[in-house]
């Protein structure tokens, strides 16, 4: 195993944060002995406070705790208002857009822009401390000043992804009960332009909304529908604001955002974090994991939409005084060679996307990184699901020149940051393995029955097994879905300790590779999935009497979306091709195209047990064309698979 190992750059690890396994060992050691020492001086170290906090750690009334009480600080003067002394003419955020046009925005500049937005919000919105706003936006660059006019304010954003279709969006506002959504025209995508308010108006159609503002940003000067009292144009309004507003002071677990996910189980969650924790390990995840030095430019190619837009677009990077790009287009339009061009334009040096992007790249632009200048490059960055070693192998040796370490950052929506990674310096890679947890993150495979460590070469359930300053702090308005989705499947000792829902497995040398999710959770192009969410939006065909829906490998996406349909009559289908295509607009206009099926196979009924339970892991197995391994004797009707199997068989 070892020999699959490649080692830190040498003359990148002489100048890295840290800079190999001793500093490494040495900080997962010094927060071994003193926890809450570790975290309280480095919360003194990077956050500016406007008051200090009296306690680091309170487990008091665990999982619920609390970090840093009884400091005071704000999200947005960390991110920008402490930077205007040494970097105010930095460019903070570098924006393209889609059809190539760019702007450059320096710290002052982000400084003037989220002041005069966050005065708007107050004004003429009457946005207060603790009101929800959704932002409902494409990546532009309104969209980061809306998230910290909102944390300048202390408003609560919860941004939900423009992908999302007007059902979806209606679920998150009402269950969010958000005040204002704050949304754009339309915007570009492959140089055409697409609409994005029509969808917020018919979210908001229904009646009985909480949102009494809408604040749309003009950016394809659409044509629009404009309703009186409700809907303004931040153009307008933005003219006459001052560039000066006060930042609020906040508490530490006063919360700073939502962000909806989904789960295993029904409806997807609003998962909170809160200020200063959150903030802290952004910057320091920032520092170490991407290394990110001052005079250096930094692109995530994900979507604020996102966790990871969150925090390594925008909060992360800000927070640290980096200079972060923002991109609205398609990576591989108008070529594969899109992302090189634009490292070598803007001489990027870290470079952070998800697996699905980088096959992609792939496929289907092998040879163009070699046609550009990408030498700036310094660390490669994947995230949001398992990246397989041929890309990893095309990444580390066509994109970093066999010079440039890959982080394989594993973490989640709930986690805030990254909790297991390798550290550019220090860490010697392995081809798709996250290597190791994180300094401060108390990061162990456990066994799910005894609560007992895993050893070398075993598997078991990805936990953490003390409260880190970034972790999760509640489901919004349901505080027993909060213990009972994260806390109720492991103890450690006795005591619940922090489920990921991934299992994991050890290398011989402690590494961790993440193997994927144990429950119902699939993972469709690095974008989280609940497969309970996609069959309740099946069932709404009027035809449909049954319906399971798996996850299957896919080539590019990592895994595809496999839908098995019972239908309750065969009558009026007489199309199957039609048949599939309504389903998926059901799925389109309930979820979003992203939730649309790669597979739908009408079966004759579903492998059940005597008591009614689906036997998914049948029904993976045969999305997979894996021999069934299960006792299948037991079912209501063995027949069943069988008849599947040849059905699917012949997809
Ligand atoms: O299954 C894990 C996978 O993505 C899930 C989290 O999804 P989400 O909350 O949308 O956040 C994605 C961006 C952080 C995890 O439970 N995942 C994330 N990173 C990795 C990963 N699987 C394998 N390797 C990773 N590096």
């Amino acid at each position: 195993m070892l020999q699959e190992l490649y080692q830190p750059n040498k003359e990148f690890a002489k100048n890295a944060r840290i800079k190999n396994m001793c500093e490494y060992n040495e900080l997962v050691d010094a927060a071994n002995e003193d926890y809450e020492g570790f975290w309280g001086a480095f919360a003194n170290e990077k956050i500016d406070w406007f008051e200090p906090f009296t306690n680091v750690l309170n487990e008091t009334n665990a999982p619920f705790v609390k970090w840093f009480e009884g400091g005071k600080l704000n999200v947005a003067h960390q991110c920008i208002d402490r930077h205007i002394e040494s970097r105010k003419n930095k460019a903070a955020i570098i924006f393209e857009g889609d059809r190539g046009d760019k702007q450059i925005i320096t710290y002052l500049e982000l400084y003037y822009q989220v002041n005069k937005f966050a005065n708007l919000l107050k004004e003429d919105f009457g946005v207060k401390k603790g009101d929800r706003v959704v932002i409902y936006m494409p990546m532009i660059p309104e969209a980061a000043y809306a998230m910290l006019a909102c944390a300048r304010i202390g408003a609560i954003h919860s941004i939900v992804f423009g992908g999302f279709s007007a059902e979806a969006l209606r679920d998150r506002i009402n269950d969010a009960e958000a005040k204002v959504v704050i949304t754009a025209d339309g915007a570009y995508r492959k140089t055409k332009p697409y609409m994005l308010k029509p969808v917020v108006d018919e979210a908001l159609a229904e009646g009985n909304s909480p949102v009494e503002k809408v604040l749309v940003v003009e950016r394809n000067n659409e044509d629009l529908e404009w309703v009186a009292g409700r809907d303004y144009s931040y153009n307008e309004l933005i003219k006459d604001k001052s560039p000066e507003c006060p930042a609020e002071p906040m508490d530490s677990e006063d919360p700073l955002f939502l962000l909806y996910t989904s789960g295993s189980t029904g409806k997807p969650k609003g998962v909170q974090h809160n200020q200063a924790g959150y903030i802290l390990w952004a910057q320091m995840t920032m520092e170490w994991v991407f290394d990110v030095k001052e005079n250096d430019t930094y692109w995530c190619t994900a979507d604020i939409g996102w966790i990871t837009g969150h925090t390594y677009i925008v909060y992360g990077p800000l927070a640290m005084g980096a200079t972060t790009v923002m991109f609205e287009g398609v990576i591989t339009y108008p070529d594969a060679g899109r992302p090189w061009k634009m490292v070598e334009e803007y001489k990027i040096n870290q470079f952070y996307t998800a697996p699905t992007a980088i096959r992609v790249l792939h496929k289907t632009g092998e040879n163009e990184p070699a046609k550009y200048d990408i030498s700036s490059l310094k660390v490669l960055g994947t995230v949001g699901e398992p990246i397989d070693p041929p890309a990893w192998k095309w990444y580390y040796e066509e994109v970093g020149q066999s010079k440039c370490a890959i982080v394989d950052t594993y973490w989640q929506t709930e986690t805030g940051g990254h909790i297991v990674s390798p550290l550019p310096g220090a860490t010697p890679i392995k081809p798709a393995c996250a290597t190791l947890p994180l300094p401060g993150i108390i990061g162990e495979i456990l066994d799910p029955e005894t609560g007992r460590k895993v050893g070398a070469g075993e598997s078991g359930y990805m936990c953490v097994t003390r409260p880190w300053p970034s972790m999760i702090r509640g489901v919004w308005g349901d505080p027993e879905r909060f213990i009972k989705s994260y806390f109720g499947d492991v103890k450690k000792d006795g005591k619940a300790v922090y489920f990921t829902g991934d299992g994991a497995v050890y290398g011989e040398n402690g590494y961790i590779t993440i193997t994927g999710r144990t429950d119902d959770v699939i993972n469709v192009s690095g974008h989280r999935m609940g497969t309970a969410e996609v069959e309740a939006a099946i069932k709404k065909h009027w035809n449909v009497a049954e319906v399971a829906v798996v996850g299957k490998p896919h080539e590019i996406k990592g895994e595809g979306i496999f839908a098995y349909i019972v239908l309750k009559s065969d009558e009026g289908v007489a199309d199957e091709v039609e048949e599939v295509k309504a389903i998926n607009n059901i799925i389109k206009k309930e979820i979003g195209n992203i939730a649309v099926c790669d597979d739908m196979v009408f079966a004759p009924g579903l492998p059940k047990t005597r008591s009614g339970k689906i036997m998914r892991r049948i029904l993976r197995s045969i999305a997979k064309g894996e021999p069934i391994t299960q006792d299948i004797s037991t079912l209501e009707d063995p027949s069943v698979v069988e008849k599947i199997e040849n059905m699917v068989k012949g997809v």
